[in-house]
């Protein structure tokens, strides 16, 4: 089974506290794209499920938190009936990790070094070591942290990512600001490989061209309740600042309440010197939207245009966020688990085929194969 239609892949992450800043700016313009380009091209969103502990993790809640990514794919409206929209795991299709291994050794050791997500993530990592570990700590003790800490898979986490996207011959891979550079590096190994060993990978597509495609604007960017001046993220120590989908409705009705504002005392779209109350009219026309509302931010915004009262148009955000929760939730349990189940375990079926095919053409290249 080759794919006639040219490729559009994207990986969806594997964690569970997902927040309403990776819903709106993330899962719903991926599932908005595999609705509008299923016709043209075959979509492959696949679960980057070996790539969910690069850092560590709490590994009895893998599986069930592996499943809930595609169980809020389905309930954020991913149709599983679409025959050209592939669902799969990473981890069910072999062929990954065996491309990963082979492209390891024609990637150069400098060139994972410079990788900013790496050197951010390690130094991050190193940082909060050096705040945990408290003199005297055993020098074994320290050792353990640092080498399970940051391991050989964070580091050459892009190689798997490159094979990701070669064994299915993408040339389009919508990705977040943060992999641009891991999808430059996809470019580069592809090339060098093509020069070596002849045609063996379709390039993806420039960074350039691939905004071209899924357009600038890449949705909203939600920020922090606390912190509007950074975006919202699951990082966020107190979570106070962050709503996460599973959030009981009253506590993230309480989270809107206490968001941070400004002393200006205007409801007004001002993202620079009122960022709080920006965010929170983005927020609202995005719950709003969901709700099935034909509403944009401009229309929302000269709704509440010049409101004094920041305690009453908190309530209106706090009322809508609250009950936009109770329906997503809602709709989260009624996903059919079994269809679930049937679409990952057919479409793995199908991928299984392609990916062998550009794996089986990548070991006769170099070699291991006639
Ligand atoms: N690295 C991506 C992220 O952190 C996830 C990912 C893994 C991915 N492999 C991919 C995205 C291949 C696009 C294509 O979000």
């Amino acid at each position: 089974m080759k794919p006639s239609k040219p490729v559009i892949l994207t990986g969806v992450r594997a964690n569970n506290d997902i927040h309403i800043g990776n819903y709106f700016g993330a899962i719903l313009p991926i599932v908005d794209m595999a609705k509008r380009r299923s016709s043209d091209f075959d979509i492959n969103l696949f679960i980057p499920d070996l790539h969910s502990f690069t850092t560590p993790i709490d590994h009895s809640k893998l599986y069930d938190s592996i499943l809930n990514n595609a169980r809020i794919y389905t309930a954020a409206g991913l149709p599983l009936d679409n025959e050209a929209i592939h669902l799969y795991r990473q981890s069910r299709v072999p062929a990954h990790s065996e491309l990963a291994w082979i492209l390891d050794c024609f990637t150069g050791f400098g060139e994972m070094g410079r990788m900013t997500q790496f050197k951010d993530k390690s130094h991050k990592f190193l940082d909060e070591i050096d705040s945990k570990i408290h003199l005297p700590t055993s020098r074994q003790k320290a050792q353990d942290i640092v080498h399970t800490g940051i391991s050989v898979g964070l580091f050459n986490y892009p190689v798997l990512m490159a094979a990701d996207i070669l064994l299915y011959g993408a040339t389009y891979v919508p990705v977040g600001d943060d992999q641009t550079q891991h999808l430059e590096f996809t470019r580069d190994i592809s090339e060098r490989m093509n020069r070596k060993f002849g045609d063996l990978f379709i390039v993806p597509k420039p960074v350039a061209q691939q905004h071209q495609f899924f357009g600038n604007d890449q949705g909203l960017r939600i920020k922090d309740l606390m912190n509007p001046a950074k975006k919202m993220s699951k990082s966020d120590d107190s979570g106070k600042g962050v709503i996460f989908l599973g959030d009981e409705p009253e506590a993230a009705h309480k989270k809107i309440m206490s968001a941070t504002t400004d002393s200006l005392g205007k409801v007004q779209y001002d993202r620079d010197n009122q960022p709080g109350i920006s965010n929170l009219l983005e927020v609202l026309t995005l719950v709003r939207q969901d709700a099935g509302k034909d509403v944009s931010l401009e229309q929302t915004i000269s709704e509440y245009a010049g409101m004094e009262r920041y305690g009453d148009f908190k309530r209106i955000v706090a009322d809508e966020v609250a009950e936009f929760l109770a329906n997503f939730q809602a709709r989260l349990a009624a996903v059919d688990d079994q269809a679930i189940e049937s679409k990952l375990e057919s479409s793995e079926h199908d991928m299984n085929i392609v990916a062998n095919e550009t794996l089986h053409r990548v070991q006769t290249a170099v070699g291991l194969r006639r």
